[in-house]
This record gives C-alpha cells, sequence and structure tokens, in this order.
C-alpha cells in the first residue's frame, strides 16, 4: 500500500478486466471501476467476436457485460464497480429500474448508473430507496447535482454523481469549475452525496480533483499508468490548477450559483446538451456491437 495514497478514491475507468489487473498492479491498489457501453464495446473480447463477424444478440450482450463486471469485481476495493443501463432518450423510468434490480444482483459491490435525465433520476429515486446503490452519470451542471441530491434524499448507502469534466473541456469550458461547484454546493448538505469526477483527460485532472477533495476519481489506465510512473504525486499546497485546453487555450470559466438544494427535485432545471448527446453516443456504441434484430 503506498503512503501517498489520496483520500479522493482512484477508480479505473474501463471494461477490460486484464487492465484493471495491469493498473492494479502499477499503483499498488485500486478502490473501483467505471464502466460503460463505450467501454464494454471496446473490450477486447467483444472486439474479438465483432472483427470474426459475430454480432451480439441483446442476452449475448448482457451475458458479456455480466461476465466483464464479475472478473473485475473481486479486483477493487471498496468504491465497487459502476454498472450503466442501457437506456436511450425514450426509455422509461421503469425500465430502467428493472434493468437497475437484475444488474445489482450481479455482483456484490455493484452501483448502477443512471443518466441525468428526468426518467434517470427516478429511477435513481427509486432504487435509492429499494437499497441499490446509485451512480448518476452524464451530469454537466450543478443544477443536474441538486436534482441528484433532492431525488436521493434519505439514501441508507452512499450516492454517486459523475461530473464529466472532460466533456465541458472539449468544448471550452473549464469542466474542474462544475467539481468545485457541486462540492461547494453539497457543503450546506446532508453528505449523502460523494462526487466522482469523471471524463479525466490529463494528470492534471485528476490532481485538481485531489486539491478540490472530490470524494472520487474515475480514471483511464493511460493517466493512471502515468501518474504511478511519476511516483503518485500529489498537488501540494502551491498546486495551482491551470484551465487551459489542449491547444494551451483559455477554458471558459463556469460561475457558481446559489441553489437551494432542499428544493424538490422536479424544481430543477436540469437540462443539459451534452447530457442527451452522451445518451447518444452510448447507444450508438451499445448497437454497434448488436446483430441487427431478426
Ligand atoms: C464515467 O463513469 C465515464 O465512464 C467516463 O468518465 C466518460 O469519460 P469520456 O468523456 O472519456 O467518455
Amino acid at each position: 500500500m503506498p503512503a501517498n495514497r489520496p483520500r479522493t478514491k482512484i477508480l479505473l475507468d474501463g471494461g477490460d478486466p486484464a487492465e484493471t489487473l495491469r493498473v492494479k498492479n502499477a499503483l499498488g491498489f485500486l478502490d473501483g471501476q467505471t464502466t460503460n457501453p463505450t467501454l464494454v464495446a471496446k473490450n477486447p473480447e467483444i472486439q474479438h467476436l465483432i472483427a470474426s463477424g459475430h454480432k451480439l444478440s441483446r442476452k449475448d450482450q448482457e451475458n458479456e457485460y455480466k461476465h466483464i463486471v464479475q472478473q473485475i469485481s473481486p479486483l477493487v476495493g471498496d468504491a465497487g464497480v459502476s454498472i450503466e443501463v442501457f437506456a436511450d432518450l425514450d426509455t422509461t423510468a421503469e425500465q430502467m429500474l428493472a434493468q437497475g434490480e437484475e444488474m445489482f444482483s450481479w455482483i456484490p459491490n455493484a452501483y448502477i448508473k443512471y443518466p441525468c435525465t428526468r426518467e434517470g433520476l427516478r429511477a435513481a429515486g427509486e432504487s435509492a430507496r429499494r437499497g441499490i446503490r446509485v451512480n448518476v452519470t452524464l451530469c454537466f451542471s450543478q443544477e443536474q447535482a441538486a436534482a441528484v441530491y433532492a431525488v436521493t434524499k434519505g439514501a441508507r448507502e452512499p450516492v454517486y454523481v459523475s461530473p464529466f469534466l472532460g466533456r465541458l473541456d472539449d468544448r471550452g469550458e473549464n469542466g474542474i469549475d462544475v467539481v468545485r461547484n457541486i462540492k461547494k454546493m453539497y457543503e450546506r448538505g446532508d453528505g449523502h452525496i460523494h462526487v466522482l469526477a469523471a471524463s479525466l483527460r490529463r494528470l492534471e485532472h485528476l490532481l485538481a480533483s485531489f486539491a478540490l477533495n472530490a470524494e472520487l476519481a474515475t480514471v483511464p489506465a493511460k493517466i493512471l499508468e502515468q501518474w504511478a510512473a511519476q511516483g503518485l504525486p500529489m498537488p501540494d499546497e502551491n498546486f495551482r490548477y491551470e484551465a487551459v485546453d489542449a491547444e494551451g487555450r483559455s477554458l471558459k470559466p463556469i460561475p457558481y450559483r446559489d441553489i437551494e438544494l432542499n428544493a424538490p427535485w422536479r424544481s430543477f432545471d436540469i437540462r443539459h446538451e451534452l447530457t442527451t448527446k452522451g445518451i447518444e453516443r452510448f447507444v450508438n456504441d451499445y448497437l454497434n456491437t448488436l446483430a441487427p434484430a431478426a
């Protein structure tokens, strides 16, 4: 166990158990893992099947996903393995919940990922009431995070919310600001939500997540291996996050908003273009692994 292990729990963002083992060995620990339809579609076994012309049925896909998370589950610590329900823009909360209940039975340390939409939040709220651990994904705004707080209030287990900071950076906005703003907003809360910094693109994102005391961060293997190769550096008191993109252009700040956390969850404006686009991308990657319906 490394002496300088961060307080932020480290999760691998991936869909390949061999990679999980490799990263765990490189770090000396691994608290958890997140998966999603894009990452599962990239799994070497699934890629191999597709390359040899074997597109999968929905049932095969589900069995493959189950098999993948069952291999990952014993390799990680108490931050668990996040498994994402299949949801397109028309999927109802009831349909997501039925999948969530089934997926939650696959492994003992599952977190079920629901998208940050009205239906996803309904499913997340009901799951939390039923004792199903939840990770609300594709979160891009403070308002969305406030709605996650409100809809899961009273949850017995910690609820994760995943702000996707890299995808905000990709369109010129400072994604780290959203993590900072959500953390600040939750200071007035009851502590039932844990912030999981997601969609990290570079080591500075990880160091900034540590500096902001994000409870968790999910990180691609490449960045974790880079972090390990540098001896697991931590930000010191002089650490300053430079809000610039890969070309050195300044990212637009996202201001903090004073939001009443205890308002009814339906009162928050949770619409975000990137949430919609994110769902479309996951659906596309998922469908690409499937055989056309007979
Ligand atoms: C988190 O749970 C997601 O799987 C992930 O961080 C998405 O990151 P991306 O923007 O690199 O796809």
